[in-house]
């Protein structure tokens, strides 16, 4: 489906009844990699599912050079608004948390409970901030096939590079049908994101933390760290999984939502 927010069309999906649930993609991936989890949860019918495409990547249009984790908040909350969503839990993914912690400072009473994989609420540092201006450069010079092969190494585990292959093609599938433009915003916006380590201490929502046993971008003992600075935050570890854990581990994450999500 697609919708104008904030003067953008963009594509969305929106399944089941129940309780609200909105899944955030990773950089520069989109909503389908959300299948697996909004497949199985869809079954269970107690939760109505709502997974969106970031402007520039999937589906959904780009107007701007520059696509900062704020703009991706208010698309969230411009599609919660039109969906007639007052509060939803939230499953952001690597920079799908940065922009969930970005919704946080601003919408936080619109939050339900959070989980948040493969992520880390501080800013770049300046050697980062450098290598997403050339990721900027090297998509708008070579295009995302380019972004493929350099992304895919570090994105994925070298368990899951050696037993499924079928892994790598959807993830560059997925690279491929990006704008290229979407995807230079999106790591300039990424460069420039504020450092979100303030939120944690007020954080009294319900909250799950899960990092792939293999993220070298995001470590379990990263994701360790910043999860003890929350009351009550919950804590798994996938194994054999790398950056994307919920694609590469499809049945192991879905279990670990399962559980988080029957508990509140
Ligand atoms: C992502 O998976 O969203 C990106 O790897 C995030 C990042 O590069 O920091």
């Amino acid at each position: 489906m697609k919708t104008r927010i904030n003067s953008l069309e963009l594509a969305y999906d929106d399944h089941g009844i129940g309780q609200p649930l909105i899944f955030l993609h990773a950089f520069p991936l989109n909503r389908s990699m959300w299948e697996y989890q909004t497949r199985s949860l869809l079954a269970e019918q107690r939760f109505r599912l709502v997974t969106l495409d970031w402007r520039g990547f999937g589906e959904s249009d780009i107007a701007a050079d520059i696509s900062t984790m704020e703009d991706f908040a208010d698309d969230v909350a411009g599609l919660m608004a039109q969906l007639g969503m007052q509060q939803a839990i939230l499953c952001g993914l690597s920079m799908g948390g940065y922009a969930a912690f970005a919704f946080l400072r601003k919408y936080s009473r619109r939050v339900s409970a959070l989980i948040l994989a493969d992520t880390k609420p501080e800013a770049d540092d300046a050697v980062t901030q450098a290598s997403r201006a050339q990721v900027a450069q090297l998509v708008l010079s070579e295009g995302t096939s380019a972004i493929a092969d350099q992304q895919i190494p570090r994105l994925l585990s070298a368990y899951t590079r050696e037993q499924q292959p079928d892994v790598e093609l959807r993830v560059r599938h997925m690279i491929n049908g990006a704008l290229a433009q979407g995807i230079a915003a999106a790591a300039r916006g990424m460069a420039q994101r504020a450092d979100a380590t303030d939120l944690l201490a007020t954080i009294d929502c319900p909250m799950l933390v899960i990092a792939g046993e293999h993220d070298s971008i995001t470590p379990p003992s990263m994701a360790r760290s910043w999860a003890e600075q929350i009351a009550d935050a919950q804590i798994a570890v996938i194994p054999r999984a790398g950056h994307l854990s919920n694609l590469e581990q499809p049945e192991a994450f879905t279990t670990v939502i399962h559980n988080f999500l029957y508990s509140l």
